[in-house]
């Protein structure tokens, strides 16, 4: 039970929190923690070091909006009903339609330009629900932030809340930390141009400004540069979040993954000697999934001697159902995965195993037992399958990854780097990586974890807050 919040030392705000509530029939709730980095690193800082932490998010779906009105909660957890009151529709537009819709898609570049995006009233309506929302966000944390307390704010959905808040805590030290991509600057410049400066100005209100790699800092040194004139004393900084190796070596092995393991191994048939490439992403645009199963039809078009000796496991587990667009990609995923198997299938052998139902054990029980992981995004601002599959496989697996990720600044010496465009290019790597010695692939494979854990989350989370508290 939360109603009160002490004024905190440390503050994270983001729009995903680490909680959500279902209600459940009988009108009971009940609680689902998430993982992720950010919520292993808020862990991290004891309270001894750094006093009373809170994070600061928005109730996302029914559970969470009756959790907010129940007054039900966890300890160090702020949840904010966007919508409560006359602002009915408010998250759904900041969310879906400018976040989801226009951010997103300019960071990651998947605007099919001849037709979209055309910024008309429609679009600044969204734009004064995401004005809204962010206003509640730098509100909520000017409230709650003891003085002179460090305040981490996350990604494209609150870009505007580092400017929101200084105004109404110069005491503060603000931090903001993009996790995608950094558009480049003829790209970032499709969006209006106040829209653009009002996005710029609201991230340099922070004291710093962080990024997953250098390419998306510079991108966004550019473009302040470009509409701005500069960063205006704003620090930049970079911090490559890496894969949480202990978690996910233990995980890893547990029963249900090994139950899943014996499951996936007699789905890909023929008695343990077929090849198996994997992928596991959210059915996301930026994945770039259907390039990849083009790719996989022209291999065992061109390389017909992989036939029945190689299995395709694809997953690809639903997100932001609530766009046409991603719903529709969803759909072509499945029709292209339906091709294939109907194409050159046989008794005993289906080419591509597709599931769409998320399932956490069973995606680290492909990570044991590809041969080949494909990671192949347009754009990504890391990519943590790309980090996590080297550090849980079982003998040693091929990475195939896109040079447009941001993991591959660190991994790109020991994968097999493709440009995410190129479908024969492509096949050409998911080939090379079928033919690759086991031996060598091994030893990539090791080299590949020790750099994709470099930087655990908890340690990614507590030099950011060093950096912005020094
Ligand atoms: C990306 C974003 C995160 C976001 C996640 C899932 O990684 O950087 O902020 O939470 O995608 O997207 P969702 O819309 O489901 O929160």
């Amino acid at each position: 039970m939360v109603s009160e919040h002490a004024a905190a030392q440390v503050l994270v705000a983001s729009n995903r929190g680490p909680v959500t509530y279902a209600l459940e029939e009988n009108g009971e709730l009940t609680a689902k923690r998430g993982g992720g980095g950010l919520v292993s690193g808020l862990s991290a800082i004891g309270e001894s070091e750094t006093g009373a932490a809170l994070w600061v998010c928005a109730a996302l779906g029914d559970g969470d909006r009756e959790a907010v009105r129940r007054g039900v909660g966890e300890p160090g957890v702020r949840m904010l009903d966007i919508d409560a009151g006359s602002h009915e529709g408010v998250h759904t537009d900041a969310y879906n339609g400018i976040a989801n819709s226009v951010l997103w898609f300019v960071h990651h570049m998947l605007y099919q330009t001849p037709l979209e995006p055309a910024f008309g009233p429609e679009f600044r309506a969204q734009w004064a629900s995401y004005e809204t929302y962010n206003r509640a966000f730098a509100d909520a944390l000017a409230q709650s932030a003891a003085p002179g307390a460090a305040v981490l704010v996350q990604d494209y959905h609150l870009a505007l809340v580092p400017g929101m808040l200084r105004e109404l805590r110069p005491d503060l030290r603000i931090g903001h930390f993009s996790h995608t991509p950094w558009a480049p600057v003829d790209y970032f410049r499709m969006l209006p141009d106040d829209v653009a400066e009002q996005l710029l100005r609201g991230i340099l209100g922070a004291d710093r400004a962080a990024f997953l790699t250098g390419r998306w800092a510079d991108a966004f040194t550019e473009c302040c540069v470009a509409v701005l004139g500069g960063t205006s004393g704003t620090r930049i900084g970079v911090h490559g979040l890496g894969a949480d190796a202990d978690f996910l070596r233990e995980r890893s092995r547990r029963a249900d993954v090994e139950e899943r393991l014996v499951a996936l191994r007699e789905q890909v048939g023929g008695g343990g000697d077929r090849k198996v490439i994997v992928r596991v992403d959210r059915t996301e645009l930026s994945k770039n999934i259907v390039r990849g199963l083009l790719a996989y039809r022209e291999l065992l078009a061109s390389r017909p001697e992989w036939r029945e000796r190689v299995v395709h496991v694809a997953f690809a587990y639903p997100s932001r159902q609530d766009l046409a667009v991603y719903r529709d990609y969803t759909a072509s995923v499945q029709a292209l995965a339906d091709e294939i198997n109907s194409e050159y299938g046989v008794e005993g052998w289906t080419p591509v195993v597709l599931h769409v139902k998320d399932d956490f054990a069973r995606s680290l029980a492909a990570y044991r037992l590809a041969d080949v992981a494909l990671v192949n995004p347009i754009r990504d601002g890391m990519n943590l399958v790309a980090k996590e599959v080297p550090v849980v496989s079982d003998e040693g697996c091929v990475l195939v990854l896109s040079r447009e990720a941001g993991a591959c600044e660190e991994l790109g010496e020991d994968a097999v780097v493709v440009n995410p465009y190129d479908v024969t290019g492509t096949a050409s790597a998911l080939y090379a990586g079928l033919m690759m010695p086991l031996e060598e692939r091994a030893e990539r494979t090791k080299r590949l974890a020790a750099a994709a854990t470099a930087l655990p989350p908890a340690q990614w989370f507590l030099d950011q807050l060093r950096a912005l508290q020094a």
